[in-house]
Protein backbone atom coordinates (compact mmCIF):
# COMPACT_ATOMS: atom_id res chain seq x y z
CA UNK A 1 0.00 0.00 0.00
CA UNK A 2 1.09 3.78 -0.61
CA UNK A 3 -0.59 5.65 1.80
CA UNK A 4 1.71 8.76 2.33
CA UNK A 5 0.09 10.73 5.14
CA UNK A 6 -2.84 13.13 5.74
CA UNK A 7 -3.83 15.39 2.83
CA UNK A 8 -6.80 17.11 3.96
CA UNK A 9 -9.12 16.86 7.37
CA UNK A 10 -12.52 18.48 6.62
CA UNK A 11 -14.39 20.03 9.68
CA UNK A 12 -18.55 20.35 10.34
CA UNK A 13 -18.91 23.47 12.79
CA UNK A 14 -21.33 25.64 14.14
CA UNK A 15 -19.80 29.07 14.35
CA UNK A 16 -17.85 29.75 11.38
CA UNK A 17 -16.58 33.15 12.80
CA UNK A 18 -14.77 31.65 15.50
CA UNK A 19 -13.38 28.74 13.73
CA UNK A 20 -12.31 31.58 10.52
CA UNK A 21 -9.93 33.20 13.88
CA UNK A 22 -9.13 30.11 15.57
CA UNK A 23 -7.41 28.20 12.06
CA UNK A 24 -6.02 31.57 11.40
CA UNK A 25 -4.31 32.28 15.16
CA UNK A 26 -3.24 28.37 14.82
CA UNK A 27 -1.06 29.42 11.74
CA UNK A 28 -2.57 28.24 8.94
CA UNK A 29 -2.68 30.27 5.77
CA UNK A 30 -6.44 30.70 4.55
CA UNK A 31 -6.96 30.02 0.70
CA UNK A 32 -10.91 29.76 0.06
CA UNK A 33 -13.36 31.68 1.28
CA UNK A 34 -17.27 31.22 0.86
CA UNK A 35 -20.50 31.84 3.33
CA UNK A 36 -20.50 27.92 4.51
CA UNK A 37 -16.88 27.22 4.68
CA UNK A 38 -13.46 28.56 4.82
CA UNK A 39 -10.25 26.57 3.63
CA UNK A 40 -6.67 26.71 4.78
CA UNK A 41 -3.51 24.99 4.55
CA UNK A 42 -0.77 23.84 6.86
CA UNK A 43 3.02 25.01 4.98
CA UNK A 44 2.88 21.70 2.56
CA UNK A 45 -0.31 22.40 1.65
CA UNK A 46 -2.57 19.91 3.55
CA UNK A 47 -6.16 21.73 3.47
CA UNK A 48 -8.02 22.13 6.13
CA UNK A 49 -11.57 22.85 5.32
CA UNK A 50 -14.55 24.48 8.17
CA UNK A 51 -17.61 24.00 6.78
CA UNK A 52 -20.70 24.65 8.01
CA UNK A 53 -22.01 21.63 9.70
CA UNK A 54 -25.43 22.04 7.51
CA UNK A 55 -24.03 22.18 4.60
CA UNK A 56 -25.22 19.54 2.08
CA UNK A 57 -22.07 18.45 1.05
CA UNK A 58 -20.62 17.34 4.01
CA UNK A 59 -20.65 13.70 5.01
CA UNK A 60 -22.79 12.73 7.84
CA UNK A 61 -21.25 12.93 11.58
CA UNK A 62 -20.80 10.43 14.17
CA UNK A 63 -21.36 12.87 16.76
CA UNK A 64 -23.04 15.96 17.99
CA UNK A 65 -21.68 19.47 17.60
CA UNK A 66 -19.26 20.29 15.43
CA UNK A 67 -16.63 17.66 14.75
CA UNK A 68 -14.87 16.30 11.98
CA UNK A 69 -16.55 14.76 8.72
CA UNK A 70 -13.29 13.56 5.88
CA UNK A 71 -10.29 12.48 6.39
CA UNK A 72 -8.56 12.57 2.96
CA UNK A 73 -5.74 10.20 2.91
CA UNK A 74 -3.11 11.29 0.19
CA UNK A 75 -1.69 8.47 -2.16
CA UNK A 76 1.94 8.19 -4.16
CA UNK A 77 0.71 8.08 -7.29
CA UNK A 78 -2.80 7.07 -9.88
CA UNK A 79 -1.80 3.44 -9.72
CA UNK A 80 -2.18 2.79 -6.28
CA UNK A 81 -4.88 4.96 -5.94
CA UNK A 82 -6.40 2.47 -8.39
CA UNK A 83 -4.65 -0.91 -6.29
CA UNK A 84 -6.34 1.04 -3.23
CA UNK A 85 -9.86 1.30 -4.54
CA UNK A 86 -9.74 -2.48 -5.93
CA UNK A 87 -8.64 -3.65 -2.36
CA UNK A 88 -11.64 -1.76 -0.40
CA UNK A 89 -14.14 -2.62 -3.14
CA UNK A 90 -15.16 -5.84 -1.48
CA UNK A 91 -15.38 -4.45 1.84
CA UNK A 92 -16.98 -1.30 1.74
CA UNK A 93 -18.64 0.86 -0.21
CA UNK A 94 -17.10 2.97 -2.48
CA UNK A 95 -18.16 6.28 -4.34
CA UNK A 96 -15.73 7.68 -6.81
CA UNK A 97 -15.10 11.43 -6.19
CA UNK A 98 -13.74 14.29 -8.52
CA UNK A 99 -10.25 12.89 -7.86
CA UNK A 100 -10.09 9.55 -6.54
CA UNK A 101 -12.67 8.02 -4.42
CA UNK A 102 -14.27 7.71 -0.75
CA UNK A 103 -15.80 5.01 1.68
CA UNK A 104 -16.67 5.08 5.70
CA UNK A 105 -14.56 3.47 7.96
CA UNK A 106 -16.07 0.91 10.34
CA UNK A 107 -16.55 3.44 12.60
CA UNK A 108 -18.32 5.59 9.96
CA UNK A 109 -15.90 8.37 9.55
CA UNK A 110 -15.70 9.44 5.68
CA UNK A 111 -12.41 8.31 4.56
CA UNK A 112 -11.21 10.12 0.81
CA UNK A 113 -8.05 9.05 -1.22
CA UNK A 114 -6.41 11.05 -3.51
CA UNK A 115 -3.18 11.53 -5.24
CA UNK A 116 -1.18 13.39 -2.75
CA UNK A 117 -1.28 17.29 -3.46
CA UNK A 118 0.76 18.18 -0.82
CA UNK A 119 4.12 19.79 -1.58
CA UNK A 120 7.62 18.95 -1.08
CA UNK A 121 9.31 21.47 1.27
CA UNK A 122 12.30 22.48 2.75
CA UNK A 123 11.97 23.33 6.67
CA UNK A 124 14.46 23.00 9.14
CA UNK A 125 14.12 22.95 13.02
CA UNK A 126 16.00 23.92 15.19
CA UNK A 127 18.78 21.47 16.17
CA UNK A 128 19.13 20.38 20.08
CA UNK A 129 22.63 20.18 21.39
CA UNK A 130 23.14 17.22 23.79
CA UNK A 131 26.00 15.86 26.24
CA UNK A 132 27.32 14.04 22.72
CA UNK A 133 25.93 15.47 19.81
CA UNK A 134 26.30 19.37 19.34
CA UNK A 135 24.40 20.26 15.87
CA UNK A 136 23.91 23.61 16.92
CA UNK A 137 27.05 25.96 16.82
CA UNK A 138 27.40 29.44 17.16
CA UNK A 139 23.87 30.05 16.84
CA UNK A 140 20.91 30.99 19.13
CA UNK A 141 17.84 28.48 20.04
CA UNK A 142 14.99 30.09 18.34
CA UNK A 143 12.02 31.97 20.16
CA UNK A 144 8.82 31.75 18.06
CA UNK A 145 5.99 34.59 18.71
CA UNK A 146 3.45 31.87 17.09
CA UNK A 147 3.27 28.41 15.23
CA UNK A 148 3.15 27.74 11.12
CA UNK A 149 2.19 24.30 11.49
CA UNK A 150 4.12 22.40 8.61
CA UNK A 151 1.27 19.74 8.12
CA UNK A 152 -1.11 17.55 9.85
CA UNK A 153 0.52 14.35 11.75
CA UNK A 154 -1.97 12.52 12.87
CA UNK A 155 -5.71 12.29 13.61
CA UNK A 156 -7.53 10.60 16.71
CA UNK A 157 -11.24 8.74 16.91
CA UNK A 158 -13.21 7.51 19.76
CA UNK A 159 -14.18 4.07 17.85
CA UNK A 160 -17.07 1.87 19.71
CA UNK A 161 -15.27 -1.65 18.00
CA UNK A 162 -11.55 -0.68 18.48
CA UNK A 163 -10.53 -4.27 16.85
CA UNK A 164 -12.83 -3.77 13.97
CA UNK A 165 -11.37 -0.47 13.29
CA UNK A 166 -7.76 -1.60 13.63
CA UNK A 167 -9.00 -4.73 11.79
CA UNK A 168 -9.67 -2.39 8.92
CA UNK A 169 -6.79 0.03 8.19
CA UNK A 170 -4.09 -2.63 8.99
CA UNK A 171 -5.72 -5.42 6.70
CA UNK A 172 -7.06 -3.25 4.08
CA UNK A 173 -5.18 -0.32 4.35
CA UNK A 174 -1.85 -1.39 5.32
CA UNK A 175 -1.90 0.09 8.47
CA UNK A 176 1.12 -0.69 10.77
CA UNK A 177 0.87 -1.17 14.51
CA UNK A 178 3.39 0.86 16.66
CA UNK A 179 2.31 0.30 20.21
CA UNK A 180 -1.04 -0.29 21.86
CA UNK A 181 -2.56 -0.08 24.79
CA UNK A 182 -4.44 -3.94 24.34
CA UNK A 183 -7.83 -4.17 23.81
CA UNK A 184 -8.53 -0.03 24.12
CA UNK A 185 -5.97 2.17 22.22
CA UNK A 186 -3.77 1.13 18.72
CA UNK A 187 -1.62 4.02 17.46
CA UNK A 188 -0.72 3.38 13.74
CA UNK A 189 1.20 4.49 11.25
CA UNK A 190 0.39 4.26 7.46
CA UNK A 191 3.57 3.15 6.26
CA UNK A 192 6.27 1.11 7.50
CA UNK A 193 8.96 3.60 7.34
CA UNK A 194 7.89 7.47 8.79
CA UNK A 195 6.55 8.75 12.12
CA UNK A 196 5.35 7.04 14.67
CA UNK A 197 1.23 7.52 14.26
CA UNK A 198 -0.96 8.53 11.77
CA UNK A 199 -4.09 7.42 13.30
CA UNK A 200 -4.72 6.83 17.14
CA UNK A 201 -7.70 4.67 17.82
CA UNK A 202 -9.31 4.46 21.06
CA UNK A 203 -12.28 2.56 22.38
CA UNK A 204 -13.72 3.69 25.73
CA UNK A 205 -16.00 1.96 27.67
CA UNK A 206 -19.31 3.65 26.92
CA UNK A 207 -17.94 2.56 23.11
CA UNK A 208 -18.30 6.62 22.27
CA UNK A 209 -17.54 7.46 18.49
CA UNK A 210 -16.47 10.95 17.61
CA UNK A 211 -13.05 12.87 17.32
CA UNK A 212 -10.42 13.31 20.20
CA UNK A 213 -8.05 15.69 18.33
CA UNK A 214 -6.20 16.82 15.30
CA UNK A 215 -2.26 16.74 15.93
CA UNK A 216 -0.29 19.52 14.05
CA UNK A 217 3.39 18.92 13.48
CA UNK A 218 5.47 21.95 14.08
CA UNK A 219 9.64 22.21 13.42
CA UNK A 220 10.97 21.91 16.40
CA UNK A 221 10.19 22.28 20.33
CA UNK A 222 10.73 26.04 20.75
CA UNK A 223 8.22 25.92 18.13
CA UNK A 224 5.66 24.24 20.19
CA UNK A 225 6.16 26.55 23.14
CA UNK A 226 5.87 29.30 21.24
CA UNK A 227 2.21 28.40 19.45
CA UNK A 228 0.75 27.57 22.65
CA UNK A 229 1.70 30.47 24.18
CA UNK A 230 0.37 32.44 21.35
CA UNK A 231 -2.95 30.43 21.29
CA UNK A 232 -3.78 31.42 25.48
CA UNK A 233 -2.34 34.81 24.59
CA UNK A 234 -4.96 35.25 21.60
CA UNK A 235 -7.73 33.69 24.60
CA UNK A 236 -8.19 29.98 23.06
CA UNK A 237 -8.23 27.59 26.08
CA UNK A 238 -5.31 24.94 26.43
CA UNK A 239 -6.49 21.67 27.60
CA UNK A 240 -2.69 20.58 28.52
CA UNK A 241 0.64 21.51 27.18
CA UNK A 242 3.20 21.92 27.11
CA UNK A 243 3.89 18.54 27.97
CA UNK A 244 5.61 15.08 27.11
CA UNK A 245 4.08 11.37 25.73
CA UNK A 246 6.09 8.78 26.85
CA UNK A 247 4.46 7.03 23.92
CA UNK A 248 6.44 8.49 20.91
CA UNK A 249 8.29 10.59 22.50
CA UNK A 250 6.58 13.98 21.12
CA UNK A 251 6.38 16.96 23.21
CA UNK A 252 2.92 18.21 22.99
CA UNK A 253 0.33 21.02 23.30
CA UNK A 254 -3.19 20.57 23.32
CA UNK A 255 -6.12 23.50 21.92
CA UNK A 256 -10.02 23.60 22.89
CA UNK A 257 -10.93 24.10 18.76
CA UNK A 258 -14.53 25.09 18.22
CA UNK A 259 -14.06 23.49 14.71
CA UNK A 260 -14.50 20.19 17.27
CA UNK A 261 -12.42 18.73 20.02
CA UNK A 262 -9.07 19.48 20.46
CA UNK A 263 -6.02 20.63 18.08
CA UNK A 264 -2.24 19.85 18.97
CA UNK A 265 0.87 21.23 18.47
CA UNK A 266 3.69 18.35 18.39
CA UNK A 267 7.20 17.67 17.63
CA UNK A 268 9.83 14.95 18.07
CA UNK A 269 7.83 11.60 17.65
CA UNK A 270 9.40 8.86 17.21
CA UNK A 271 10.84 7.56 13.48
CA UNK A 272 10.01 3.99 12.39
CA UNK A 273 11.63 1.63 10.67
CA UNK A 274 10.65 -2.27 10.09
CA UNK A 275 12.59 -2.61 13.22
CA UNK A 276 10.76 -0.93 15.42
CA UNK A 277 9.47 -3.27 18.13
CA UNK A 278 5.80 -2.31 18.98
CA UNK A 279 5.48 -2.54 22.74
CA UNK A 280 1.97 -2.92 24.88
CA UNK A 281 1.59 -0.09 27.29
CA UNK A 282 -0.77 -0.24 30.58
CA UNK A 283 -3.41 2.95 30.48
CA UNK A 284 -2.35 5.02 33.18
CA UNK A 285 -1.30 9.22 33.88
CA UNK A 286 2.25 8.38 33.75
CA UNK A 287 1.92 6.77 30.32
CA UNK A 288 -0.01 9.37 28.71
CA UNK A 289 2.06 12.07 29.29
CA UNK A 290 5.20 12.18 31.92
CA UNK A 291 4.31 15.89 32.72
CA UNK A 292 2.67 18.18 31.74
CA UNK A 293 1.00 21.94 32.84
CA UNK A 294 -2.57 22.05 32.56
CA UNK A 295 -4.14 25.35 31.21
CA UNK A 296 -1.09 25.98 29.31
CA UNK A 297 1.04 29.28 30.26
CA UNK A 298 0.36 32.64 30.91
CA UNK A 299 1.44 35.01 28.33
CA UNK A 300 1.93 37.61 30.86
CA UNK A 301 3.44 35.66 33.73
CA UNK A 302 5.02 33.63 31.51
CA UNK A 303 3.92 30.73 34.19
CA UNK A 304 1.51 28.50 34.56
CA UNK A 305 -2.08 29.54 34.56
CA UNK A 306 -3.09 27.73 37.63
CA UNK A 307 -6.16 26.15 36.45
CA UNK A 308 -7.52 23.13 35.31
CA UNK A 309 -10.24 21.67 33.00
FE1 LIG B 1 -1.74 13.51 19.39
Amino acid sequence: MTITGIDGITYGVEDMDACTRFLADWGLTEVSRAADRVGCETLDGTEVWAVDGAASDLPPAVEDGPTLRRVTWGVSDQAALGALRAALHDTTAVQDTDDGFSCEDPNGITLSFRVSRRRSVSITGAPVNTVDQTPRVDRRAPVYDRAEPVKVGHVVFFVADVAEAVAFYTGHLGFHVSDCYPGVGYFLRCREEGGHHDLFLLQTPDRKRGLNHVAFTVRDLEEVFGGGIHMNARGWRTQIGPGRHPISSAYFWYVHNPCGALAEYYTNEDYCTAAWQPKEWERGNDNFAEWAIAGGIDPETRRQVRKTD
